[in-house]
């Protein structure tokens, strides 16, 4: 498209001002500008201002009907030991199949941390210090060699964090991993929108843009060829995490053997809350589907309902971790079926310039962003399951500099599981009140990524080492 047509464009659809300052730009900055304006889908945007720029409820969820999720409890929680038997010996064939890869998201913004670099290169391990990213790998390299099959690994950036995380994994010789199974793709951008639904610049010659959100996920994974990619090397099953958790079992047989064998499109793993308050999504029952109540969207006195033995009536917090079948993920991308994720409104404080082109740092909400949550793709999924698992087992992320669900806080959940692996495998380790050891002591997942694997390597080891400060097993 030419230039004049794509002004004419957006005049047409009332967001001229997008060329504001085209008189005082470069050839250079014009180009710039002109090649952001054209990614952006104009019909989109229009339909996100209808739906919840103007609307004053900002599109809030709906929650008639609500009732708590249907979930395949833990063996110790009152689970069917058979049953869980049965999802692993499943899972672990796909998997000695070579028929799932693993999946990170990896391109928020990280602002809470406060953190300037690509999330997954924060050092969080006790006490060698390893990255998220390294962490994850050593996961993915240790199932691939337990399973004879290794696997794929595709990580989503986005535009501000893509270049920095491909030079991270080359720096560090991808961790010990073929660097032909890892996958590097970005998410996409939507632009910010004042209160009255115009378009905003960041600068006079850039749009502000930011990623379109984890949801962005499906689009991008289909829009960057991974599916076909997939589908050539007969991967079916993505396991999904965040970027933010050491914790996750990178790829779990059991969870993957229920899925597969409920024949489920997206399946999710869920831990009872902590407290009525925690931040995490909630998975409800509404009109016979399985869906995600943000934390943000459920009011507070619904988070503190109880059941008639006091525990919380909605507990089944999301922790983020799912199996996505390939094709779900296909036809949830292309929006084929009528299916699509929704966007989601957040009012933010958004760097941009005045009409004469002079930067502004506003102090409170100047505009809305657009974001769409892979969640939201549950409902969508046939027979859609949720599993339980064990917090320290799988969920302790580091998302604040401070405080809760910090690199404090997950340090010591990791401290923790290596002490129970060690206590369970026969090892006498000194803990506090909380399971945490007195001494400082870390796992390589190339050891042990789980108990099972741990304590059989354990097992084999001969002289078994003290437990004391600085053991580190790998
Ligand atoms: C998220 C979930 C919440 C869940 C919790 C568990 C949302 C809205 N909520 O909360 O239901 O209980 O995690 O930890 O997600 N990301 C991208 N691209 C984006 C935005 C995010 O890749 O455009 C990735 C981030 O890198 C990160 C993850 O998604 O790995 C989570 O994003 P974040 O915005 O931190 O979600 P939370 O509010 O912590």
């Amino acid at each position: 498209m030419n230039i004049e047509q794509l002004i004419a464009n957006y005049r047409a659809a009332g967001q001229g001002q997008v060329f504001a300052h085209w008189a005082a730009l470069s050839e250079i900055e014009r180009t710039a500008l002109a090649g952001q304006a054209a990614e952006i889908d104009l019909a989109e945007v229009d339909r996100l201002n209808q739906s919840l720029v103007f609307k004053a409820s900002g599109g809030g969820a709906n929650l008639d009907g609500l009732a708590p999720a249907p979930c395949t409890r833990l063996p110790a929680n009152g689970g069917d030991t058979a049953a869980w038997a049965k999802a692993k010996e499943l899972g672990e064939t796909a998997l000695r199949a070579g028929r799932v890869a693993a999946f990170t998201v990896a391109g928020g913004q990280g602002t809470r941390l406060g953190y300037d670099g690509p999330k997954g290169t924060f050092a969080v391990t006790p006490l060698k210090q390893k990255t998220l990213f390294q962490v994850f790998a050593e996961k993915i390299k240790a199932a691939g060699l337990r399973y004879g099959r290794p696997l794929h690994w595709f990580i989503m950036t986005s535009h501000a964090n893509h270049a920095e995380t491909e030079e991270f994994f080359t720096t560090n010789r991808h961790f010990g991993l073929d660097k032909g199974r890892i996958h590097f793709f970005r998410q996409g951008r939507m632009p910010a929108v004042t209160f009255d639904g115009k378009i905003m610049l960041e600068t006079k010659s850039s749009l502000a843009l930011s990623p379109d959100g984890h949801g962005g996920s499906l689009r991008a994974l289909d829009r960057s060829g991974a599916l076909d990619l997939m589908k050539a090397e007969g991967v079916d099953t993505l396991s999904y995490f965040q970027v933010d958790n050491p914790l996750v079992r990178c790829v779990d047989a059991a969870f993957i053997g229920f899925h597969l064998g409920a024949g489920s499109e997206m399946s999710s793993k869920m831990v009872p809350k902590a407290y009525a308050e925690e931040k995490v999504g909630h998975f409800c029952l509404q009109d016979g589907r399985i869906v995600v109540v943000e934390y943000s969207d459920m009011p507070i006195s619904m988070q503190r309902e109880t059941n008639a033995d006091g525990s919380l009536r909605y507990s089944a917090g999301s922790i983020a971790i799912h199996v996505i079948d390939r094709e779900f993920a296909r036809r949830m991308a292309n929006g084929s079926d009528g299916l699509a994720l929704p966007f989601h409104r957040a009012d933010k404080k958004i760097a941009t310039v005045d009409a004469a082109g002079r930067a502004v740092k506003p102090d409170k909400a100047n505009g809305v962003k657009f974001e769409m949550f892979v969640f939201d793709a549950v409902p969508s999924a046939r027979n859609s399951i949720v599993i339980e698992t064990a917090r320290g087992d799988d969920f302790s992320p580091v998302k604040n500099a401070e405080g809760v669900d910090s690199p404090k806080t997950c340090a010591d959940d990791q401290l923790r599981q290596f002490a129970r692996w060690l206590k369970g495998a026969g090892a006498a380790v000194e803990t506090d009140a909380t399971g945490r050891p007195r001494c400082a002591v870390e796992v390589s997942p190339l050891f042990g990524y789980d108990a099972e694997t741990f304590t059989e390597r354990w097992a084999a080891l001969s002289p078994k080492p003290a437990v004391t400060d600085g053991l580190y097993l790998e």
